[in-house]
């Protein structure tokens, strides 16, 4: 079970979904049955079972089948690591179906739109100059745009709640440092991130940002579980090790898999989801904007 103990940061996108979409999106129609604010408030106390989604990428095609799958399972709510935007052709429309979300993180590529691409490829670079455009599309109205601006704005790095922990990157460096499976092998990173922040304890931390999907066990030496190995399932509430779980991508997978990735956690265990998409649909979307690299569009067909 989960105490809640207030309401979690929603967003300043709330007033924007109730409100008109002059640019063509219908905002009312997208907003399912998930009430995760109305359950708080009138239940204070819920069965814990919520989807943690992230690196959705601007991939609105992938975030539908998603939402659509999160809806089907009857999560309660849906936490978003972040990384919505970034390299993907739908920027705007991923933006207003994290709406949804009861929780919405920074990721580095809102960082990097915010503050600049540091450490950037050039082609990761192209998309985030591009995604900047589209955020202030001159026949959008104004104060729509704001809105845009001030949800990536208004982002949190991370978020505790009970014994788990939410960030985007690690919990060393919330929004930019990657930790992959061979990281297991380096004794004092790893010690460092499941040490990290040095004032806040958790036993579970969700992140996304390589885009690999997995549990990282704190152990000697640490561990990496894929999900394949485990069966897509990692039931951490009888075992005493602290974990880190890597949701993977919802619009961009890497790991050889171009299904979208994202997990759900109940009182036991953790699941990981693999879940078809329409990806021609993105395809062309990548086509109908041509200021996106070519190879952006490439790399989701291998999922790599
Ligand atoms: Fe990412």
């Amino acid at each position: 079970m989960v105490v809640f103990t207030g309401p979690v940061g929603r967003s300043g996108l709330l007033p924007l979904l109730e409100g008109r979409f002059p640019c063509g999106e219908k905002p009312g129609e997208k907003i399912s049955g998930l009430l995760p604010e109305f359950n708080r408030m009138y239940w204070g106390v819920l069965p814990l079972k919520r989807a943690v989604i992230s690196d959705i990428h601007g991939n609105h095609a992938a975030f539908e089948a998603v939402m659509a799958d999160i809806e089907e399972q009857g999560c309660g709510d849906i936490y978003c690591l972040g990384d919505l935007i970034g390299y993907g052709p739908d920027p705007r429309e991923c933006i207003l179906m994290a709406g949804k979300c009861g929780l919405n993180l920074m990721g580095n590529h809102e960082e990097a739109v915010l503050f600049g691409p540091i450490g950037f490829n050039p082609k990761a670079k192209a998309a985030i100059d591009w995604t900047k455009e589209q955020l202030s599309l001159a026949d959008c109205p104004e104060e729509e745009n704001r809105e845009m601006w001030n949800f990536i704005g208004g982002l949190a790095k991370q978020h505790k709640e009970g014994e788990i922990l939410y960030v985007h990157g690690s919990p060393r460096d919330p929004t930019r440092e990657y930790v992959f499976k061979q990281d297991i092998r380096d004794r004092s990173k790893m010690d460092e991130i499941f040490d990290s922040p040095p004032d806040l304890s958790w036993k579970v931390c969700f992140a996304g940002h390589t885009h690999h999907p997995g549990v990282f066990a704190q152990s000697v030496p640490y561990l990496f579980l894929d999900p394949a190995q485990i069966d897509n399932r990692y039931e951490y509430s009888t075992r005493p090790e602290r974990i880190m779980v890597n949701v993977g991508s919802v619009g961009q997978p890497r790991d050889g898999d171009s299904r979208a990735s994202y997990v759900i956690i109940d009182d036991e265990a953790i699941y990981f989801r693999r879940i078809e998409y329409d990806l021609e649909r993105t395809l062309k979307r990548f086509e109908e904007n041509p200021g996106l690299p070519e190879y952006l569009a490439e790399r989701l067909k291998e999922g790599k």
